[in-house]
């Protein structure tokens, strides 16, 4: 279109004219298109998911882990907890078998339900061997839900 109009002949009237045809021929394809559009915009009510979403994604969860809270202005996870089995822990325990200690933490408590108290409390329960009020107590202020959803979603997969 933009090379069509470079080689036509300067004077407002060809070049109006030129315009009048591209929108003729242009019209019926763009009428096309937003039929598809207005189609593919309604087709997700149609098909709502039957299925409920898994409460977090872990992959995000392990993303947060890693890095990403240093942007939300929060200490990042991985500064003070290793995750291989047999690695030296830094500040906090390694996490390598938390999948399955979470859930024997607190005698009748789920091991999801311990991982959320342990990010938004830390202090409620205070593994052996080290000290209350050096994990972050201010994760339940700088988290969304969702994020805190994601990271107990990943936590749940270490050691399983
Ligand atoms: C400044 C260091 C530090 C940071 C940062 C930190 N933790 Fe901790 N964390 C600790 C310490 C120390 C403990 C052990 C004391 C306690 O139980 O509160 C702990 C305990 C835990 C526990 C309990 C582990 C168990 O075996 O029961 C979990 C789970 C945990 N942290 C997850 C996290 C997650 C997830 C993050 C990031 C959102 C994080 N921690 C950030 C220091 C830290």
């Amino acid at each position: 279109m933009c090379a069509g109009r470079r080689e036509a002949p300067p004077g407002a009237q060809s070049v109006e004219k030129q315009g009048m045809h591209h929108l003729s021929v242009r019209l019926p394809a763009l009428l096309l298109l937003l039929f598809f559009l207005g189609a593919c915009t309604k087709s997700p009510t149609a098909a709502t998911p039957v299925a409920t979403p898994p409460l977090g994604q872990a992959p995000a969860g392990e993303k947060l882990f890693n890095a990403t809270l240093q942007l939300v202005g929060a200490p990042t996870c991985s500064v003070c907890h290793v995750l291989n089995p047999g690695d030296e822990p830094i500040v906090g325990p390694n996490l390598s078998n938390l999948a399955k200690e979470a859930g024997t933490r607190k005698p009748g408590m789920s091991a999801k339900t311990y991982l959320r108290e342990a990010l938004l409390e830390p202090n409620t329960f205070v593994v052996e061997g080290y000290q209350a009020g050096i994990m972050p107590q201010n994760y339940g202020d700088l988290l969304t839900e969702p994020q805190l959803e994601d990271l107990v979603a990943y936590l749940l997969t270490l050691g399983e």
